[in-house]
């Protein structure tokens, strides 16, 4: 996976994806403390609305609290409606981080690990 070119100007499709990739940001803004984990999802138009994106995440969850996390966090494109009311659905809370995008938060109960 080639890192495309500085100037994000001329960036197309997921290059932003790539620039990310190989160049990582690890640190945790002191507002997402609570909640050290980072997800992603992004799924295809034809599997959206049949409750897929719950179950990933339901899972996601689960597995995380099991492997010992406190809290879930993910980024948003703050003119993405449709993902905000979508974590709200699922018990996200908006979590303002200044100077950064919108980030959507939650809080993992402990669980017992998920044996396998
Ligand atoms: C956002 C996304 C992950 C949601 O997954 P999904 O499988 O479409 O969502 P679900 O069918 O599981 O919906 C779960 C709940 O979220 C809400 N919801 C989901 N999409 C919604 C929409 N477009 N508008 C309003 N509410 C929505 C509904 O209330 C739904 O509740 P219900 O089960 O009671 O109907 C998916 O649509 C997606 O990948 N979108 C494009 C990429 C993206 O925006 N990713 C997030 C980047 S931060």
């Amino acid at each position: 996976m080639t890192d495309p070119e500085p100037d994000s100007s001329r960036w197309r499709g997921s290059d932003w994806a790539r620039h990310r990739i190989h160049h990582p940001d690890f640190a945790v803004p002191p507002a997402l403390a609570a909640y050290p984990s980072h997800g992603h999802i992004d799924l295809l138009p034809q599997a959206r609305g049949r409750g897929i994106g719950r179950r990933a995440m339901a899972f996601l969850e689960q597995f995380l609290a099991a492997s010992g996390s406190t809290g879930i966090h993910l980024e948003v494109m703050p003119q993405n409606d449709d993902a905000l009311r979508f974590y709200k659905a699922i018990g996200f809370d908006v979590v303002q981080v200044p100077k950064r995008c919108v980030y959507v938060a939650k809080r993992l109960a402990r669980a017992p690990a998920i044996a396998g």
